[in-house]
């Protein structure tokens, strides 16, 4: 299948257009080929690496030097693809610090980086997309803060929270972000801060009303034999080949038959 270069145009066109918009992560050159031609809209190299690729038990491990690797394995692969990396924990705590570490990640050939934050955020985004970087914001389930959140758990449940994580994603989008992953959150959350923003949303465990969804790929393949998150589906388990499974993913979130009430938090 052939495939034309996406870009964040193409991304924002089809929030406009209401049509939804599919992920996956991917890590390496051949599986990033494959569910770009099998119509994936865009890939995250996520720092997800660091659990479904190094075998560790959380991201906060994650080197700018692995993201920099598997970022420029991933390009190769896809090269009209839209890819976005992860900077890595602690790797933006100061906006310096995060324009140096973009800087890397652009080259290596991201189209775009993703932060996780909110607030503390809005100074470097701004000094980012002033110099030419794209930045793509995580609100919700913060992976790299686990040990403060003390596990990974729903985030936004309490009407507080919830009003919190909408106030950061205006925060976020005036500073400059364009576009929004919304990790574990409450599916009408999920609906609200989509209505309100005009950056595209992308949900994982964030209901059916985002303007899009993403998955870590392993849990779209059921690699893990013994647990499959709940807003997860195993696509590969329907039978079928690698290729039918990225382009089933891609299909059922275009047509809305993916994510169901089953997959999303109330
Ligand atoms: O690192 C990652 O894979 C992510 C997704 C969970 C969105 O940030």
């Amino acid at each position: 299948m052939a495939t034309t270069k996406t870009s964040i145009a193409t991304l924002q066109k089809m929030k406009r257009e209401g049509a939804k918009i599919s992920s996956l992560t991917a890590y390496d050159s051949s599986f990033a080929k494959l569910m770009t031609e099998q119509g994936v809209d865009f890939i995250l190299v996520g720092d997800s690496l660091g659990n479904v690729v190094q075998g560790r038990d959380s991201t906060v491990p994650v080197t700018i030097d692995d993201m920099v690797y598997h970022t420029q394995c991933v390009r190769r692969g896809a090269n009209n693809a839209f890819v976005i990396a992860d900077m890595p924990f602690m790797t933006y705590s100061t906006p310096e610090q995060a324009y140096e570490v973009a800087a890397r990640l652009m080259q290596a050939g991201a189209n775009m980086v993703k932060l996780e934050g909110g607030q503390w955020l809005v100074e470097t985004i701004e000094g980012l997309k002033t110099r030419g970087i794209p930045v793509c914001a995580h609100l919700g389930l913060l992976p790299q803060s686990v040990n403060v959140l003390g596990g990974y758990k729903v985030q936004g449940k309490e009407q507080q929270q919830a009003d919190d994580t909408l106030n950061q994603a205006l925060a976020l989008e005036k500073a400059g972000a364009q576009l929004l992953v919304l990790e574990c959150v409450p599916a009408s959350l999920g609906k609200r801060i989509t209505e309100q923003v005009s950056i595209p949303t992308i949900g994982i465990g964030a209901g059916a009303d985002t303007d899009g969804q993403i998955l870590v790929m392993h849990d779209m393949l059921g690699m893990n034999s013994d647990y499959l998150p709940k807003f997860a589906k195993d696509f590969l388990g329907q039978g079928g080949s690698l290729a039918d499974a990225f382009r089933s993913f891609a299909e059922q979130v275009r047509s809305g038959e993916f994510p169901t009430s089953e997959h999303s938090y109330k």
